[in-house]
């Protein structure tokens, strides 16, 4: 059986769309970007590299035909200034807005920065979606917006208090989606991603996220730690499912809209079991990772366990994650071996 991701390939491909990612030279954007230049659409990307590589854009190019590069165009600058949104937004008719400063631990030293790009840039990019009168506006939202609530799975309407400054922003673009909604009738959805990881997430710097990092530093014979005591659990997501529920959410129909959806798995895994199965996937590369890992304290800000419920987007975008954690390791390990050790 066809599935809705499928049909909505094939629809895209028979009749090409212009969107726009901000956020394009980051992990999540340029996966965006690459799968969007293989269906043939025409793409604008936004980014000012804060975070972000050319590399990513050069990778992308190697995987697409020069015809289909031809249909991509960059335009450097930043979503804390309205001009470079409303230039961006020129045309467009489908927004995948991803461009924000990501991490908790970083937003915690820096609460401002993270503030202006996240919630005045966010704001921006509204101002100019709405004003262009765009088809869609999706965008990145965040697991965090649970904050302190103990239900699991989580579900999407029952949140607690946010954990950082991170997480209000997240949630500061949540209540400014709706009340866009209400007042002035602009239409978005927000997804909620859990844990995404996968090729071109970066695996340096002080930020970087755990698979990336431990990846990186296993291949490298690095000694690997864990906040805490290994049993934190997340649910950790493949990039292709959520490259998967952003192009869903983009043709989604009206009644879908106005919405927040749980982008994940509906699975958890403990750091402790990410660790031995980061280790028998190197195996597979000739990497034997022989240290243990090193126990440190708990992070300030970290969520303790984490599990969505992907009922909603199921009923409502048609999303069938297509790669378990497992499948989605098995797959990144190779791209990272050729990265580290380039
Ligand atoms: N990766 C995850 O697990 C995860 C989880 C929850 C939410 N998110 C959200 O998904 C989005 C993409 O995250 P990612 O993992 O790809 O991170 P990333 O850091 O790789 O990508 C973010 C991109 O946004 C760009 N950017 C940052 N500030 C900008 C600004 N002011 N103007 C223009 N561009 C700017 C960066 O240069 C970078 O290319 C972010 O909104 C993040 O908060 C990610």
């Amino acid at each position: 059986m066809t599935t809705r991701y499928e049909q909505v390939k094939e629809t895209l491909k028979a009749n090409p769309k212009t969107w726009l990612i901000t956020g394009v030279a980051g992990f999540i954007g340029s996966n965006l970007l690459e799968t969007l230049l293989q269906l043939d659409q025409t793409v604008i990307g936004l980014d000012n590299f804060a975070t972000g590589h050319q590399h990513n854009l050069d990778e992308v190019q190697q995987t697409v035909t020069a015809d289909q590069w031809a249909r991509f165009t960059f335009i450097e600058g930043d979503i804390r200034n309205l001009e470079d949104c409303n230039k961006a937004v020129a045309g467009v008719d489908y927004v995948l807005h991803q461009a924000a400063l990501g991490s908790v631990p970083r937003s915690i030293e820096d609460p401002i920065t993270t503030n202006q790009a996240n919630i005045d840039g966010f704001l921006n990019m509204l101002v100019a979606a709405k004003d262009e009168n765009v088809a869609s506006f999706t965008y990145a939202a965040s697991s965090s917006t649970y904050g302190d609530h103990p239900g699991l799975p989580k579900v999407e309407d029952k949140i607690g208090k946010p954990l950082s400054p991170y997480a209000v922003t997240k949630y500061v673009n949540e209540l400014y989606a709706d009340v866009f909604a209400r007042t002035y009738g602009f239409h978005t959805i927000g997804l909620r991603y859990f844990n995404v990881f996968g090729k071109r997430q970066d695996p340096n710097g002080p930020y970087a996220a755990v698979i990336p990092k431990w990846m990186a530093a296993m291949i490298s014979s690095e000694p690997v730690f864990i906040n805490g005591d290994g049993e934190t659990s997340r649910d950790f997501c493949y990039i292709d499912n959520a490259v998967q529920a952003n192009i869903l959410a983009a043709v989604a129909s009206d009644a879908a809209a106005d919405e927040v959806y749980n982008v994940a798995v509906g699975d958890r895994t403990d750091l402790n079991s990410l660790f031995e199965m980061l280790k028998s996937a190197l195996i597979f590369h000739g990497i034997n990772y022989e240290h243990d890992i090193e126990y440190r304290n708990f992070r300030d800000g970290d969520v303790r366990h984490s599990q969505a419920s992907i009922s909603k987007a199921k009923a409502l975008l048609g999303y069938h994650p297509d790669f378990s954690i497992s499948q989605g390791v098995e797959t990144s390990v190779n791209w990272y071996v050729r990265a580290v050790l380039r």
